[in-house]
């Protein structure tokens, strides 16, 4: 192996593609795609964006007048519009009529949920902070909106029918999930019981 170091940046590659959605403060929707998302506490369920602060965004404005966002992940045909939500701003277009998206008023929180998006997550702010030029936003997971069509039949959510969009920021490119490598939290069980060289028990 031979190792390089690198320019400094945040190497997000890669990250799934969401798309956050508030009220702004005249009660319209707005909406911005991330690709800076993660799940942030199981109990209670919390997931935390960044938002570049130090440039104009109509969503993280709503955001912080509401305390409330609703977290949509998009699909890999709804990739254009995807992309155009992250390329426009609500200063300058209407986006979401402009693509023919609708929402509705999330059932748990003071937040609009793109009809047309596959699975949303209703979050309630609990926790803000700025750390260089992004404000993280933790929010508590309140309701979660999923279409049938993506469920098997305990409710858990399939991913391949989901296909969410996966992003590439080191070569800006949007990727679909891949084969299935390994089962969690097993591979490495198996691994810790031969390196303790224990019998494998079923
Ligand atoms: C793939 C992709 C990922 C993005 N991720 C983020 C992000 O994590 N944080 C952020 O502040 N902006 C991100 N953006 C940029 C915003 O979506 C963009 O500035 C948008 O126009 C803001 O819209 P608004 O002013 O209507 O809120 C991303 C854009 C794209 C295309």
């Amino acid at each position: 192996m031979s190792k390089k170091e690198l320019r400094l940046h945040s190497v997000v590659s890669p990250t799934q593609t969401v798309i956050v959605s508030a009220y702004d403060e005249d009660g319209k929707a707005q909406a911005c795609t991330l690709a800076f998302y993660m799940v942030s506490s199981h109990i209670p369920p919390c997931v935390t964006i960044a938002i570049n602060a130090t440039q104009k965004r109509k969503t993280l404005k709503g955001i912080l007048a509401t305390k409330a966002f609703v977290l949509g992940f998009p699909s890999v045909d709804q990739v254009k519009e995807t992309d155009y939500l992250g390329v426009e701003s609500g200063y300058n277009a209407d986006k979401l009529n402009k693509i023919g998206y609708t929402t509705t008023l999330a059932k748990t929180v003071h937040a609009p949920i793109i009809n047309e998006l596959l699975l949303s997550l209703e979050c309630e702010v609990v926790h803000t902070v700025t750390v260089g030029s992004h404000t993280q936003i933790t929010g508590e997971v309140k309701n979660i909106l999923a279409d049938e069509s993506i469920l098997n039949d305990k409710d858990k959510i399939i991913l391949e029918k989901l296909n969410p969009i996966i992003y590439d920021e080191e070569q800006f490119r949007y990727l679909t999930v891949g084969e299935k490598v390994a089962d969690a939290f097993k591979t490495g069980i198996e691994l810790k019981k031969s390196l303790n060289g224990e019998q494998e028990h079923e």
